[in-house]
């Protein structure tokens, strides 16, 4: 079939199901064929050979089943980076991107305050690695920071498969500068930070944790997107049961593991340290109260849709205003 015709037929196969068939098809025809966007509108006569074609009508089932395109192809633009994306990781989100902006902007102003030491960074619960590595690759295009002076980060996670995609991301966005910045990168396998020493402190400790609340995640489910409920549902105790209340009643306000990581992160906080949690926009304002019953200051960052997005905190210190 030649490209317009299969592109047409796809647009229209999946605008029975998809809310972005025009661009779940470029993607798909993009990824497949190997071609750019402006390929895809000039080579319209393009005899796609069959065993693409072939491919692409899978495609089109598995995403009609619900499974998101990223899943289909293996990959998710982040940051304006590449990453590589499996069921076994949330695929990283553009709500997110703010986390990794303001992240930046932070340890900027550390790095700038506290001249040579190396700073220390964790992503506690990394999942693809997203944004430790979208925070790394950013400052290594910042020209004030030469390679040598780049942050520790430890990536953190529960699940062994997810560490293993974020290990991957690392050595395809990283490889290539070397060995000094590839062991700037420590994977830890981790309840929250049950493996990691109190000894052990981090400057700036950043994190997406599961916070939706378990019946939204019920709901978001139901359309076959096969993101793992590891990374979703919020209201799961350090034991991994469903977190309930006194009388036995279930919580559902997703917040029991941002509970148990506030505390947490705050042993893990070094002097002048900030936290960074994304939340939900529905529990934002609980998770500020939380770090602020707990000694912190909060600000609240809105994500690029105006929605309430990432909770910043940090102990109080006459020192913090020039970090
Ligand atoms: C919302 S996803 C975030 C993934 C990635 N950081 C991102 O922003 O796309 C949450 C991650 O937390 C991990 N996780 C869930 N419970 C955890 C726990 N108790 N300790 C550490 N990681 C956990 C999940 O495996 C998942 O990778």
């Amino acid at each position: 079939m030649k490209l317009q015709e299969l592109k047409s037929k796809i647009t229209k196969d999946l605008s029975q199901t998809s809310p972005s068939p025009k661009l779940d098809t470029e993607v798909l025809l993009s990824y497949c064929l190997g071609f750019s966007k402006t390929d895809l509108l000039l080579k319209r006569d393009y005899e796609v050979p069959a065993d693409k074609e072939a491919w692409l009508n899978d495609a089109v089932s598995r995403r009609a089943a619900g499974l998101p395109i990223a899943y289909i192809t293996g990959h998710k633009e982040f940051y304006g980076y590449d990453f590589l994306v499996t069921p076994d990781v949330l695929i990283p989100k553009p709500d997110t991107e703010i986390l990794v902006e303001r992240a930046v902007d932070v340890i900027l102003s550390m790095m700038y305050a506290r001249g040579e030491n190396l700073l220390t960074v964790c992503d506690m619960c990394t999942g693809s690695g997203c944004i430790a590595l979208a925070v790394a690759k950013t400052l290594l295009e910042d020209e004030r920071v030469p390679p040598e002076h780049l942050p520790k980060f430890t990536l953190a996670d529960i699940s062994e498969p997810a560490l293993d995609i974020a290990r991957r991301n690392a050595a395809a966005l990283f490889s290539n500068l070397g060995s000094l910045v590839m062991s700037r990168f420590n994977f830890v396998r981790t309840n929250l930070f049950d493996a990691i020493s109190e000894a052990i402190k981090y400057d700036v400790i950043l994190s997406n944790p599961p916070y939706i609340p378990h019946t939204m995640v019920d709901e978001l489910l139901r359309d076959g997107r096969s993101e793992p409920r590891l990374a979703l549902d919020g209201d799961i105790t350090l034991t991994g049961d469903r977190a309930r209340e006194a009388d036995g009643q279930a919580k559902d306000d997703g917040l029991e593991i941002i509970r148990n990581l506030i505390p947490q992160a705050q042993a893990h906080l070094a002097p002048r340290g900030t936290v960074l949690m994304e939340t939900g926009e529905y529990n934002a304002e609980a998770t500020a109260a939380i770090a602020e019953g707990m000694g912190f200051n909060t600000e609240i960052h809105k994500d690029l849709e105006g929605q309430l997005r990432v909770v910043e905190a940090w102990i109080a210190t006459s020192l913090r205003s020039s970090q």
